[in-house]
């Protein structure tokens, strides 16, 4: 049985899982508007893993006879400046999200709740990841100089990228 307070955290990072989903939404969106369909394509399935995250999280606290409650998500930002803008502001929010995390993780160990700590062990590494791969798109756009030919070779190679499900609760 989830604790009280480790509930309300799990409920305000399903909320934060869902947000940004939004937010990744919103920028396929803005790509969409701007002819990149790579990138569009890229924030997709962004979109998707964020859905994912808040929905592993939503079935570990079902699991622990623990409530959901869903609130209300921010609505996100709908403009950005050029490519570069758009994954510098992707990274900077992975790294809060993984400030979110390490947050939780915390919460569990004060709690002892073992099994929560467990479970967000996949969250921290996953997070990792999340870092790694906004800043690799942040250095080659960069590279690239953001424009031209660079810029559309960049985009066909993020177009490639695809959503592959988390399997199993604990994966
Ligand atoms: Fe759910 Fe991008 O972290």
């Amino acid at each position: 049985m989830l604790g009280d307070r480790m509930q309300k955290a799990f409920n305000d990072q399903i909320n934060a899982e869902f947000y940004s989903a939004y937010l990744y939404l919103s920028m396929s969106v803005y790509f969409e508007d701007a002819g990149m369909e790579g990138f569009a394509s890229w924030m997709q399935v962004q979109y998707l893993e964020e859905q994912s995250h808040a929905m592993k999280m939503l079935d570990y606290v079902c699991e622990r006879g623990g409530r959901v409650h869903l609130s209300a998500i921010d609505a996100p930002p709908a403009e950005w400046k050029s490519a570069e803008d758009v994954f510098v502001a992707t990274f900077e929010h992975e790294k809060k999200v993984s400030g979110l995390i390490n947050s939780l993780m915390s919460i569990a160990r004060e709690e002892n709740d073992y099994a929560s700590e467990s479970f967000l062990r996949w969250f921290v590494d996953e997070q990792v990841e999340e870092e790694a791969s906004a800043e690799a798109v942040v250095n080659k756009v960069r590279m690239v100089g953001g424009a031209g030919h660079g810029l559309f070779m960049l985009d066909r190679e993020l177009g490639q990228r695809t959503f592959t499900a988390p399997t199993g609760k604990g994966e």
